[in-house]
């Protein structure tokens, strides 16, 4: 019977556990879980969401207050179009994070960093292209571009030194999603190092429609590993999405793909982003409790718990400290369900806004409760406190599980 640890993904003469810890914006895959995840031999995500909030809580520093007060005159204006941010603080913070994360690396791992292009920040291509050429100039060993189908990131790229050297792959949700990226980048001779491809029981954004239970994960990898192979492309194939247990794994690297990428097993781990209180939540979840909807202003549908606070709240949007979802003209259709609903109710105090919700400041606050599809299968994993609790889990413990388990088994973590 296989395991995943008779399987290695390679990266030329590199050889790796075939588990990737997939990237979880805001800083739900911390720097702490994608090192656990670098020192056990696998490949961990950090994330660049909003790194300026970010680093000012790790590290100190006063980006949002700095942008905050810039632009305070604009608080209660409903055009957003002059925040801008200062191409040289989000540089200072993807160097801070970055670097504090690469500085603090062991084992024969590596460490990626997931690159969201539908944070659009009132400045797509220069705040994206900045983002990028930052984490490499700090040393990550790979970038992988998520949420879009990020045409043009490879040419923003490709004057930068650590070009050709750095692992930049991609996440696609269908062969077309693929095709048009490697079509784009035909001219750069330089193919993606990977292709994750992930389907439609992930957690965080999806690259479907609202109708993405028509779709599943195996059938789109098999559609694409043909593609590949009738093109005589060898590019590394990195399924994701609902793959839950070492022989979910198994199923996929047996049959050609390099290795997995995963994430919600790890939302209820110790070294996770998200606070203990919101982990018994998704320990908690039943199926019916978890829903996709059409609440985040990306205008992609998002999967997470009903329950999470930040749905139907009205809060004031917050651009002028956070900003990152705004379009290239300062638009942000959270900012116009609100003022709807402003213009309904004046004389409401608290407003309830039901169609969008204020993304940065749920998220950066952990009240958007994103969640793969098979978090109700949480609770399955780990042992209960007396109190009738559950108890968070090390990241070790569920890599090793992926890593050594067999016959669909999970293996509890250790008594305390
Ligand atoms: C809580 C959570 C947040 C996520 N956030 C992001 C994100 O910011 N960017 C991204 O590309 N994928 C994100 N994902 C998707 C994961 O990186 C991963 O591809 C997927 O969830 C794997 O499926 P699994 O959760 O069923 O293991 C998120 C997933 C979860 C569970």
């Amino acid at each position: 019977m296989k395991c995943v640890d008779d399987f290695r993904l390679r990266f030329g003469k590199r050889e790796l556990v075939p588990i990737m810890i997939g990237g979880m914006g805001v800083d739900i895959s911390t720097a702490a879980l994608a090192l656990e995840a670098a020192r056990l031999g696998g490949v961990g995500h950090i994330s660049d969401a909003m790194l300026p909030t970010v680093t000012d809580r790790h590290y100190k520093t006063k980006f949002v207050s700095s942008k905050l007060k810039q632009y305070k005159i604009n608080v209660l204006e409903a055009d957003k179009s002059i925040v801008q941010f200062d191409l040289g603080q989000v540089a200072e913070a993807t160097h801070l994070h970055v670097r504090k994360t690469m500085e603090a690396k062991r084992g024969e791992g590596m460490i990626f960093i997931n690159c969201m292009e539908k944070l659009t920040m009132n400045s797509p291509r220069e705040t994206l292209r900045t983002r990028l050429c930052s984490a490499l100039d700090e040393g990550i060993d790979g970038i992988t571009l998520a949420a879009g189908l990020h045409l043009g990131s490879f040419t923003m790229m490709k004057s930068h030194p650590r070009f050709r050297d750095a692992k930049l792959g991609i996440i696609v949700s269908s062969l077309r999603a693929l095709q048009l990226f490697l079509r784009k980048n035909a001219k750069l001779n330089r193919l993606p190092d990977y292709v994750v491809v992930e389907g439609p029981l992930a957690g965080g954004h999806l690259g479907f429609g609202m109708d993405w239970e028509k779709y599943d994960l195996r059938s789109i990898v098999n559609e694409i590993q043909a593609y590949l192979v009738a093109e005589k492309l060898d590019i590394p194939l990195i399924p994701a999405g609902g793959i839950f247990t070492g022989s979910d794994a198994v199923s996929f690297l047996a049959t050609g793909s390099a290795a997995v990428q995963v994430a919600t097993r790890f939302t209820v781990a110790k070294e996770c982003g998200i606070p203990l209180k919101v982990q018994q939540e998704y320990f908690k979840a039943s199926e019916q409790d978890i829903e996709v909807n059409m609440l985040s202003p990306t205008g992609y549908p998002m999967r997470m718990l009903k329950k999470s606070p930040g749905i139907g709240s009205g809060i004031r949007p917050n651009c002028e400290a956070f900003g990152y979802i705004l379009d290239g003209n300062g638009n942000c259709s959270y900012i116009d369900a609100y003022n709807r609903e402003m213009a309904l109710y004046p004389e409401i105090r608290k407003i309830s806004v039901k169609e969008k919700m204020c993304l940065c400041t749920h998220m950066r606050n952990y009240d958007c409760w994103t969640c793969g599809h098979l978090t109700y299968r949480l609770k399955d994993t780990t042992r209960r406190n007396p109190d009738g609790s559950y108890q968070s889990m090390a990241a070790e413990h569920i890599f090793h599980d992926y890593q050594y388990s067999t016959e669909h088994k999970i293996a509890l973590p250790p008594e305390i």
